[in-house]
């Protein structure tokens, strides 16, 4: 098993990803948004990878900063945002101090490969950066996972619901099951999020 994000495969993970459709996630987030949030809408995603979901929020008329650290990702980013409005950044997410206004935070199964302190911090930054009734939409891993022993953010129920305050929560499914990962069969423990700021 992996011991640190930094023995994961992410690069050969996100080249895998190239013929899949946008995440339910991302179509869960677009559902969301209440009909008073006017264009022209913002949105950011968090460990965009190939750019897949980036794509379809823009495709639906948000302008998109997408941020991600895996270098390979950068050609297929840039060929992106020659098309749409589509800002990328290669960048560790640990390294943001600030994120520009958005409607919408999208992040798909990468936040909690942040240590915990990085990711308090970029958690404080993305509340701080979504505007209300702006809707959050992200993948938690929880204390179960397989993964807890490595190094990253692995919640309980109680902390992720502490996480949430000053958000209706509108959806926070926890899920447990076997399953495989990337890298090898794995026991699953998230939290799916779907949240609109107070
Ligand atoms: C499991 S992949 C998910 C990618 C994409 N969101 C998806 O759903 O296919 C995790 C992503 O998070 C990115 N990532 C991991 N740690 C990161 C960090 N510290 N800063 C920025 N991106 C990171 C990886 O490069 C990878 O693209």
């Amino acid at each position: 098993m992996q011991q640190s994000s930094a023995d994961r495969d992410f690069s050969g993970y996100n080249a895998a990803q190239a013929n899949r459709p946008e995440r339910p996630l991302a179509r869960a987030a677009l559902a969301a948004m209440p009909g008073t949030v006017t264009s022209p809408r913002t949105a950011i995603e968090l460990g965009c990878g190939r750019g897949i979901e980036s794509r379809f929020l823009a495709e639906n008329g948000y302008t998109v900063h997408a941020y991600d650290v895996d270098q390979s990702v950068a050609p297929t980013l840039r060929e992106l945002a020659a098309d749409l409005p589509v800002h990328p950044e290669i960048v560790d997410l640990a390294e943001i101090s600030v994120l520009p206004g958005a409607d919408l935070v999208l992040s798909c199964a990468s936040l909690p490969f942040l240590p915990r302190d990085s990711f308090d911090g970029l958690w404080n930054i993305l509340v701080t950066a979504l505007r209300p009734q702006g809707i959050l939409a992200v993948d938690l891993f929880g204390v179960h996972d397989d993964w807890a022993v490595t190094d990253g953010t692995y919640l309980s129920r109680d902390e992720v619901e502490e996480l949430l305050e000053g958000f209706e929560v509108l959806e926070l499914a926890e899920e447990e099951r076997g399953g495989r990962s990337f890298s090898g069969p794995k026991h699953w423990h998230t939290f799916r999020v779907l949240a609109r700021r107070r």
